[in-house]
């Protein structure tokens, strides 16, 4: 079973961003790309520009995780700028169906995210095209938050209803991942996961990534 480290640079030093990137790169499977747009979450990072700066310095994966009132709307800048994948944010989609089926048609995975209190309900219609799944364990926004373990229930039915559809989606966790939550998540079905704090936060990153990298690699997973 594929299991991914995906650290997120939201509160790496982005004045540096590939420095920054370059420390994980040897741990990390994908890098996760926190874009808000200071309306659908009260944060404000970046968007589809800085994706296009960083993708000359890395070969990964470019995971963009959309926290924007209109994520559709950035699809065909994003695909541009060399993004691999996106996870838009069912609460802020008037028709999912459509917005993933403009993700596919540009090349990108596709992938849902839910807030904490958003029942797993509103994904499962979408299974059939979907790439990702993303049931967030904080409200979006900020990192450095305390992981909500009311969300671990949520997992492992995504887990399990991504077992019955028969698809390879994958089932990221994202929010207050640490070494404490990592294995509660892993033990939930999660294969992604996402890492912010816990790495950038640390003394040294590329020690930390690598520590991440083997529990991720020594637990025991459980699917269906
Ligand atoms: C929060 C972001 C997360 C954040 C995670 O809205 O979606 O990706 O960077 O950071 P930590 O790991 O610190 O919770
Ligand atoms: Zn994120």
């Amino acid at each position: 079973m594929i299991r991914r480290l995906a650290p997120s640079v939201l509160n790496a030093d982005l004045a540096q961003l590939a420095d920054q990137v370059r420390l994980v790169e040897a741990a990390a499977d994908w890098i996760h790309l926190d874009v808000m747009d200071g309306h659908f979450v009260p944060n404000l990072t970046f968007g589809p520009p800085v994706v296009a700066a960083l993708r000359p310095y890395t070969g990964h994966y470019l995971d963009c995780h959309l926290m924007v009132d209109d994520p559709e709307a950035l699809l065909p800048a994003l695909a541009e700028a060399g993004a691999n994948g996106v996870s838009m944010h069912v609460e802020a989609l008037a028709d999912p169906e459509r917005a993933l089926a403009a993700a596919a048609g540009l090349g990108l995975d596709a992938g849902l995210a839910l807030k904490p209190g958003t029942p797993l309900d509103t994904v499962l219609p979408h299974l059939g095209d979907l790439d990702l799944i993303v049931p967030m364990t904080v409200e979006p926004g900020f990192g450095g938050q305390a992981f909500d373990d009311r969300v671990l229930p949520k997992i492992a039915a995504a887990a399990q209803a991504i077992v019955a559809s028969g698809r390879t989606i994958a089932l990221q966790v994202d929010g207050g991942v640490n070494a404490g939550t990592l294995p509660r998540c892993l033990e939930a079905g999660a294969d992604t996961f996402v890492v912010g704090t816990a790495i950038f936060g640390a003394d040294d990153p590329a020690a930390a990534a690598k520590a991440f990298r083997a529990l991720i690699d020594g637990g025991e997973p459980r699917r269906g």
